[in-house]
């Protein structure tokens, strides 16, 4: 879907973030484009469970080595995505919600994060990458 096509405007300046980011958005375009009801939550769950794991990690590091000033909210927010797909885990091994339901929540879920982080928060280290040739 287009309207999650990664193009060179979302580029933050490094190749293994970009390389991620654009992981990403592959990951939420194949999942609006799937039938929410026939979507393998554990390997979506575990997908994501790797992206924060790799991705956080090494934006976290990039950040601190250009002396990025909003490091610490930012990393607040990585935190409470990790919380959330450990939300969205027992969530669905307890099955407190139909798996439909957690799939249509996955999908906005990742949309908005796309739009609020991504678009906007990630953007607001490429200056500081550039000055620091990062
Ligand atoms: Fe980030």
């Amino acid at each position: 879907m287009a309207e999650f096509q990664w193009s060179d405007d979302f580029s933050v300046g490094n190749a293994a973030i970009d390389a991620d980011h654009q992981g990403l958005f592959a990951l939420i375009a194949e999942l609006h484009a799937a039938d929410p009801a026939h979507i393998d939550l554990t390997e979506i769950i575990s997908r994501l469970e790797a992206y924060t794991a790799g991705h956080f990690a090494r934006e976290e590091e990039l950040m601190k080595k250009v002396g990025y000033p909003d490091f610490d909210a930012h990393v607040e927010e990585h935190e409470a995505f990790v919380e959330w797909v450990q939300t969205v885990k027992r969530t669905y091994r307890l099955a407190v919600e139909s798996p439909f339901h957690i799939s249509d929540t996955v999908n906005k879920h990742l949309a908005d994060w796309l739009v609020s982080h991504i678009m906007k928060e990630d953007m607001k280290y490429r200056d500081f990458i550039a000055i620091n040739k990062a």
